[in-house]
């Protein structure tokens, strides 16, 4: 089954990702952390895509699409999670190529939902192991521990370089502008199911959970 999660920054995207590959084996596609991953290998691309990430506004659609061309080659039997990608219009046409053309489909396209308010206080809480990825915050989701994360036991927990008032009005801006034109898109297709991101994120798990079975 291969599936998107769209949302503005913050919605929870990552989060229910990192649960559909525990609970369901798929193999989650996260644009923004190959993008991060690509920025600290001293690459050229890495360097061009750092100050862009870090303004709040959207990598071109040729890396981003590239980046998702080469990991979809391979092809996953479970299926593909695919968070923060596409982003644009010629991203979602250039997904459905790739997915025709490796002989697989989409089956969804869920919307997690969550109003302006909320996102500034996820992304103003949100912190992140960076040994294995593991999404926190502050007060909605701490780690039992202070510093150690609670699902490798890593020490490495840490705040991300765009998560600031100015980059987030930018990417929210970026997300209205370039992204929401997406749901019509999708809705157009019949594969869009929308899920209310404000509840707890078990119950969201569970309305997704809904939505695609
Ligand atoms: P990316 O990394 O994709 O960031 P984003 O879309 O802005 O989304 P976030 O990762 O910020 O949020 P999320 O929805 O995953 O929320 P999370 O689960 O972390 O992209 C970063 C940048 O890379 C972009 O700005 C752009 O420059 C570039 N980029 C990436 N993809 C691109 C593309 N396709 N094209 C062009 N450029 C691209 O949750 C947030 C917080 O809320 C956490 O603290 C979490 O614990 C908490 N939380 C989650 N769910 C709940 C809940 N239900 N209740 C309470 N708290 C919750």
């Amino acid at each position: 089954m291969n599936i998107i999660l769209l949302g503005p920054p913050g919605a929870g995207k990552g989060t229910q990702a990192r649960r559909l590959v525990e609970e369901k084996g798929m193999e989650q596609l996260s644009t923004g952390d190959m993008l991060r991953e690509a920025r600290t290998s001293g690459t050229e691309m890495g360097e061009k895509v750092a100050a862009v990430m870090d303004a709040g506004q959207l990598v071109t659609d040729e890396i981003v699409i590239g980046l998702i061309e080469e990991k979809i080659k391979t092809g996953n039997p479970a299926g593909y999670i695919f968070d923060g990608f596409p982003r644009t219009l010629p991203q979602a046409d250039a997904l459905a190529e790739l997915l025709s053309r490796n002989g697989a489909q989409l089956e969804a396209v869920i919307e997690i939902a969550v109003d302006d308010e909320a996102l500034v206080d996820r992304i103003s809480g949100r912190f992140t192991c960076g040994d294995c990825g593991e999404v926190y915050h502050d007060t909605t989701k701490p780690t039992q521990q202070e510093g150690v994360c609670d699902h490798c036991a890593g020490v490495n927990l840490k705040r991300r370089a765009d998560d600031n008032a100015d980059s987030l009005r930018t990417r929210l801006m970026e997300y209205y502008k370039k992204t929401s034109p997406l749901l019509g898109y999708y809705y157009a297709n019949g594969d869009l199911k929308s899920v209310d991101g404000l509840q707890n994120i078990d119950v969201v798990a569970k309305e997704i959970e809904a939505a695609l079975s």
